[in-house]
């Protein structure tokens, strides 16, 4: 099938594209400042998705069997900071994209987040669970979903990704990616001992999108997560250790919610993910963690760094 992928540089989108066209779907990839080629995509267009006239006639012109949208501002931060451009990406291209689904007959796949629920850690957050985000982007999303099932209630198909793991196109994306490029800086982070996220990899999330693509018995809100629930500070040291780095070279600060109220109280605490009905549903099994740090690579600006100090002398 041809499928109309918006975001094919981001962490999801480029994995995305990637089993997408191992499948054998063409797929047209839509990215806005990204240079270069991608991976599985067969035909690029740059186009400012804030502008709804600009997406409509992309989409028009071809006519696809699937709108995957992967095209968002994808950090709380960035959307605090331009909360306008925020909120053109993060609803009103998802409402525009479901309208053209229906209008089309396409199935349309959206992702939202897991960040709609406000983290309570006795919580084990069910798709009909309450939502009440903590942050702006939370209510975008939470808005997002709200309007693409308006528009498109039975073609569309909202996922809610957890904190997400994988190897980026731009090597800067993902959290181990931060991490070692703050290790190769000499910079030691802080992770929370007390955030806790479900996380699934980038490339697991695009197997199950697309076989949500693939079906049209599937309609609705999902969630979809890896199989554990882990603190930041415990995927940290987990980094280190699948990176074989000792403390020493890659030091970790733990910090807990209460050194930072104010940064805390924008950030959902725990979230908990129950899976159900979805992963009952599809052949793509929700990953372990273990599975996801076999998969990460060293990104490559910290290649050299990384192959020096292999290959120091360990210490006696
Ligand atoms: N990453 C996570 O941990 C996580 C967790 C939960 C949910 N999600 C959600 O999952 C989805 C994918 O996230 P991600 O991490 O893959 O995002 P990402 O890596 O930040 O990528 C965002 C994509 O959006 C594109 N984009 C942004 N503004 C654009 C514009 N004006 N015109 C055209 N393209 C534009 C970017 O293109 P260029 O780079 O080419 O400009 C890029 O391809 C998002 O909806 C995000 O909110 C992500």
């Amino acid at each position: 099938m041809t499928i109309f992928l918006t975001g094919a540089s981001g962490l999801v989108g480029s994995a995305f594209a990637c089993a997408a066209a191992r499948r054998g779907h063409r797929v047209i990839g839509v990215v806005g400042t990204h240079q270069g080629e991608l991976e599985g995509v067969a035909q690029l267009l740059r186009l400012d998705l804030a502008s709804e006239p600009a997406t409509t006639t992309a989409v028009l012109d071809v006519f696809p069997q699937a709108i995957v949208n992967c095209a968002a501002v994808s950090l709380p931060e960035a959307c605090d900071a331009d909360p306008v451009h925020a909120q053109a990406l993060n609803v009103t291209l998802p409402a525009t994209l479901a309208r053209l689904a229906h209008h089309v007959s396409a199935r349309f796949i959206h992702l939202s987040s897991e960040q709609v629920f406000a983290g309570d850690r006795n919580v084990r957050y069910g798709r009909e669970s309450p939502q009440s985000p903590v942050n702006l982007y939370g209510r975008q999303k939470a808005e997002s979903e709200r309007a693409v099932h308006a528009a498109a209630p039975r073609c569309a198909v909202t996922l809610r990704p957890p904190l997400l793991t994988g190897n980026s196109v731009s090597g800067r994306r993902s959290l181990h990616e931060r991490l070692m490029l703050d290790w190769m800086e000499g910079r030691s982070p802080r992770l929370f001992t007390d955030e806790m996220r479900q996380p699934c990899s980038a490339e697991n999330l695009a197997e199950a999108m697309l076989e949500l693509c693939e079906r049209d018995d599937v309609c609705g809100i999902h969630h979809w997560a890896g199989a554990e629930l882990v603190s930041r500070h415990q995927l940290g040291v987990a980094v280190r250790e699948r990176f074989k780095l000792t403390e020493g070279e890659a030091p970790i600060i733990a910090t807990t919610r209460a050194d930072v109220p104010a940064v805390a109280r924008r950030r959902p605490e725990s979230l908990a993910l129950d899976l159900a009905p979805l992963a009952g549903r599809l052949k793509t099994r929700p990953e372990s963690l273990a599975e996801q740090l076999a998969a990460l690579t060293v990104p490559p600006a910290c290649r050299a760094w990384y192959h020096r100090r292999l290959s120091r002398p360990s210490p006696r």
